[in-house]
Order: structure tokens, then C-alpha cells, then sequence
């Protein structure tokens, strides 16, 4: 294996105020106090073990999701950051992510975090109209999400982003729209747009509300997508629009199969050794079995043979062409090796190659799963 990929750190805070009913993150509704310290003094020791087989990498970006992390206070954020730099190189200019809430905001502990090393916040707004967020059982207001936005902008972060969801129970074009525009009289530099999706283990799985019809979400879709554009807003992957330059370098390696730490309740891993074995790891999902020190639920090897089913999955949703040479540089494989399922590809429309790269085209974003299925073997 000659370079490694690039590695990031995830850092998984299982808490939130309650559950809102969409929700299928590994996130539990908090009966009492957070375990501030005690939960922070878990994941350096979580950390500790998988430090092992880092081989002392730089990790270039941190992302701390939940749950709800704005829940942590400003002193337990600066222990967890501290220790994570104790323990492992964190490059000087790494992004640092953290999720907030904005029923959870408060201006001073924001200024904590911000000390800690935060220098980039996500905030979950979700939508601006009051009786929307009440059905998606939100914790805030339309106006707590605009003053964590104004908050998060005067802080001079790096950057920061907002959450929207659409396909709301009820939601009209105009709705949606209207949404959008809010969000964008804020100039968050990133914006996450997603398309509500009903989770089988969710009170709206069992309770599934009513939703706008397809070709609805398609106008949606369509008219969002332009009106982002229009604003300035680069769309660089299904969800996620930035003004250039401001693309989550976090979500980037992820989806460019690079490499990630995954600490506390649930959080998944994949590191590749100096030998080319990629290794994944899972974490123990429930706070209570976690904090009992029992950390690690899984660590397997992938094998060869799934590696580049798993590496275009993750490039290809990215809109970004993928640079030929990253194929081996980030599964230590050979080119010839998916030259049969890359001919077939080419030949069905899917994607098309140079000398240097290959873009996925508009009947390969149509059918994804056909032309993933092509590096099934
Ligand atoms: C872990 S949550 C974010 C942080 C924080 N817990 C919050 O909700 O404010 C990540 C984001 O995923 C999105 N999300 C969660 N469940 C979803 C679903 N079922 N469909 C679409 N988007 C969802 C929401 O926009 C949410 O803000
Ligand atoms: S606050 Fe965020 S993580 Fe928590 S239940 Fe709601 S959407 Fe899920």
C-alpha cells in the first residue's frame, strides 16, 4: 500500500432533549442530567484504542454529531478536544464540526466551544414555519433558529451550516420554497437540504403522515435546486450546496472513501492498515452498555472483493468527477482489476472516462443501483 487516505475523527453525542418523530439516528432522549465528564473521560478511553492503529496519522478533520452535542457544556467540549490533541496530531487547520440544536443554544457556551476548537457549527433547523416544526416535534420556534444562525455568523467561524428538511407532512411548493429563502437571507456559507424519508423504527414509521405526492417533491426538488443555484449555492452532492469553497471537508472524505475514527455510542470506523486491510469498527450503541467501558461491538476486516462496490457507492454520489488515480490510492487496488465493470459502465451510458477521471452522467445518477451493481463482484 504505498499513500494512505486522508483521516478523519467522528465523535457520536447519543442525547437529545426528546425524540423527534422522524429520527432514526442512534439518539435517546435524556432522562436527567448529561454525564458531562464522565461521558467525555469514555471517549478519550475509546479513543486510546483505536489510537493504536492510527500509526500516529494526522487527523484533518473533526466532526462531533449526535444526538444533540450542543447539549455538552463549553468545559466538558474543551477536556474532549484537549484530549483528542493529547492523543493524536490534529492538523492546525482541520475543520471542527459540531451539531447544535436550536432549542439548546446559548450565546456564551458557544463561545466556549468556539475556544475549544470549534470553528464550524451545524444547526438543525429544519424549516422556518412554526406549525411545521411543531409536527416534526421540534424543540424551538422558527425564531431560535434564526438567532442561532445570527450567532453562529457573528462568531466568525470558519463556517457554518443549516439543516432544512422538505417533503414535509402537508408542505406545498411554496412552503418549501419559502423555507429556503429564510435559510438563505442568513448567508450560511453551507446548507444541508434533505428530503424527509419515513424510517421504519420511528413514531412517523408507525404513525406514517401524510406526504406530498411525487411529482410534488420532483417540482420541490426542481424549483429548490434552482432557486440555490441562483443564490449561489453549489449543490455537490444529493443533499449538500455550499458557496465555493465552503464544501464539508469532512463529509468530502467520507464520501471520497477516506479514512475515519468513529468514537462513542454507535459511531461507525474504517481505517486502512500499512498492509492495504481496510478495517471497520462499531461501537457499542446504547449509553448505558458504552458507559459501562465496554466501547468496541465490532472490528472486521472488508474484504478485497467488496472494496470497490464500497468505494463507488461512496464516490458516486458525489457530483464531482472522480480522479482515476483514487481508485488505487484509496483501496490499494489495481485499475485492471474493475476494468470489466468499468467497460460495461461506459458502454451502458452510466459514466463516461478520460485520461484522468471519470463523471457519472445523468442516466448513471438515474440509475444508480443498476450501475453499482456492475462492481457487485
Ligand atoms: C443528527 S441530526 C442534526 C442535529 C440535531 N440533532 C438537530 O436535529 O437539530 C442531522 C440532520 O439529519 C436530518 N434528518 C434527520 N432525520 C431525517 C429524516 N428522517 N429524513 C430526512 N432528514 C433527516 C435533519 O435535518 C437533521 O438536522
Ligand atoms: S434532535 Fe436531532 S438527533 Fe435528536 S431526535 Fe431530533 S433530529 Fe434526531
Amino acid at each position: 500500500m504505498g499513500k494512505l487516505p486522508p483521516l478523519s475523527l467522528y465523535i457520536h453525542i447519543p442525547w437529545c432533549v426528546q425524540k423527534c418523530p422522524y429520527c432514526d439516528f442512534n439518539s435517546h432522549a435524556l432522562k436527567g442530567d448529561v454525564p458531562h465528564e464522565e461521558y467525555v473521560g469514555h471517549l478519550l478511553a475509546d479513543l486510546d484504542a483505536d489510537a493504536i492503529y492510527t500509526c500516529d496519522r494526522e487527523i484533518s478533520t473533526i466532526f462531533i454529531g449526535g444526538g444533540t452535542p450542543s447539549l455538552l457544556s463549553a468545559a466538558a467540549m474543551q477536556h474532549l478536544l484537549d484530549g483528542v490533541r493529547l492523543r493524536l496530531p490534529v492538523n492546525a487547520t482541520a475543520e471542527i464540526t459540531m451539531e447544535a440544536n436550536p432549542g439548546t443554544v446559548e450565546a456564551d457556551r458557544f463561545r466556549g466551544y468556539q475556544q475549544a476548537g470549534v470553528n464550524r457549527i451545524s444547526i438543525g433547523v429544519q424549516s422556518f414555519d412554526a406549525q411545521k416544526l411543531r409536527r416534526l416535534g421540534r424543540i424551538h420556534g422558527p425564531e431560535e433558529a434564526r438567532r442561532a444562525a445570527q450567532l453562529a455568523a457573528g462568531l466568525g467561524l470558519r463556517s457554518f451550516n443549516l439543516d432544512l428538511m422538505h417533503g414535509l407532512p402537508d408542505q406545498r411548493l411554496e412552503h418549501a420554497l419559502d423555507d429556503l429563502r429564510q435559510a438563505v437571507a442568513l448567508r450560511p456559507p453551507h446548507l444541508s437540504w434533505y428530503q424527509l424519508t419515513i424510517e421504519p423504527n420511528t413514531l412517523f414509521g408507525s404513525h406514517p403522515p401524510i406526504l406530498p405526492d411525487d411529482d410534488a417533491l420532483w417540482d420541490i426538488y426542481q424549483q429548490g435546486n434552482a432557486l440555490l443555484a441562483a443564490a449561489g449555492y453549489r449543490q455537490y452532492e444529493t443533499s449538500a450546496y455550499a458557496q465555493p469553497g465552503f464544501e464539508c471537508r469532512h463529509n468530502l472524505n467520507y464520501w471520497r472513501f477516506g479514512d475515519y475514527l468513529g468514537i462513542g455510542c454507535g459511531a461507525h470506523g474504517k481505517l486502512t492498515q500499512a498492509d492495504g486491510v481496510v478495517l471497520r469498527t462499531v461501537k457499542v450503541r446504547h449509553p448505558r452498555g458504552y458507559m459501562q467501558g465496554n466501547y468496541l461491538d465490532k472490528r472486521y476486516g472488508v474484504e478485497a472483493a467488496d472494496l470497490p462496490f464500497e468505494f463507488f457507492m461512496n464516490r458516486f454520489r458525489l457530483l464531482e468527477p472522480t480522479p482515476r488515480h483514487e481508485y488505487a490510492d484509496f483501496t490499494g487496488l489495481d485499475e485492471s482489476g474493475v476494468r470489466d465493470a468499468l467497460d460495461r459502465a461506459l458502454a451502458g451510458g452510466y459514466i463516461t472516462e478520460s485520461q484522468t477521471e471519470w463523471r457519472i452522467t445523468e442516466k448513471g445518477k438515474l440509475f444508480l443501483n443498476p450501475l453499482l451493481e456492475l462492481f457487485m463482484d
